[in-house]
């Protein structure tokens, strides 16, 4: 496999966009593709069999644009399909991510953790597991989030329906005494700025983009894939609307960029 093959990265919709940007930060010489699966978001609400089907189509286009590895940029996905799609594909790199309970437990001073999640990452029996692994004597106080990733969608991070919402799902947090809150969910790091005005300044965030990043490092090099770079401008697709995304990539993803439709 080439070294210099992109990198494929994919989520139900834009939320992945947050993990892009830490693997640009980290791996700035390796080329990346996106897709944002946004004509079937959201993932959170659906069945398991829906999202792994989803996922299993999505993988399938991506390894015919050459991915060299995977990244379940979604923590929804990742629970539903990654068992799945590493026994579908043995030899490729899959990175996935899962709400950071593990780094909350090592934060948090009073013992008291928040999970902001999805309906289906919340139910999951892997997150059950997660937080039963890591989350060593912290109390963990679970609030699911429908409605939050379509706000994110529409590109309304500031917006006073985002806020009441956002409102509404940290009020049970704040009411629990949590000192540390980990956004479970990868639309969620976009709502920091409105988070930083609902919490209270000592309230801690955390989310997982950096160490998928860094998790997909340690995949790359010891399968010798590292590209050398220069890395080519990254390639959009969704399987929504092309012309939604496109206006969202100057504020999500810092940067314009084209936007192809994926018809799967
Ligand atoms: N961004 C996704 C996650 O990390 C899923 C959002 C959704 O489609 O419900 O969980």
């Amino acid at each position: 496999m080439a070294c210099e093959a992109p990198i494929g990265v994919f989520d139900s919709g834009v939320g992945g966009l947050s993990v892009l940007g830490e693997i640009r930060r980290q791996l700035p010489q390796e080329s990346l593709l996106y897709v944002a699966d946004s004509g079937h978001v959201p993932y959170g609400e659906k069945s398991r069999e829906y999202i792994l089907a989803r996922c299993r189509a999505v993988a399938a286009f991506l390894l015919e644009q050459q991915a060299k590895a995977l990244v379940i940029a979604c923590n929804t996905a990742t629970v539903a399909a990654i068992a799945e799609l590493r026994e579908q594909y043995p030899l490729l790199p899959i990175v996935g991510l899962e709400p950071a309970i593990k780094p909350a437990a090592a934060l948090t001073r009073c013992g008291v953790i928040g999970v902001l999640a999805t309906t289906g990452t919340l139910a999951s029996a892997r997150y059950a597991l997660l937080r039963d692994q890591f989350a060593g004597n912290a109390h963990v106080i679970a609030q699911a989030c429908p409605g939050l990733v379509e706000c994110v969608e529409r590109g309304e991070l500031h917006s006073a329906s985002t806020r009441a919402l956002l409102k509404r799902y940290v009020q049970p947090l704040l009411e629990g005494g949590c000192d540390t809150v980990v956004l479970g969910c990868t639309h969620y790091p976009f709502l920091r700025e409105l988070l930083a005005e609902l919490l209270p300044p000592e309230v801690q965030l955390t989310d997982s983009g950096a160490a998928v990043a860094r998790q997909l490092e340690r995949r790359l090099v010891a399968g010798e894939l590292c590209a050398r770079g220069p890395a080519r401008p990254a390639r959009f697709w969704s399987s929504g609307d092309p012309a939604a995304l496109k206006p969202l990539l100057p504020l999500l993803w810092g940067e314009a960029a084209e936007v192809t439709a994926l018809a799967r």
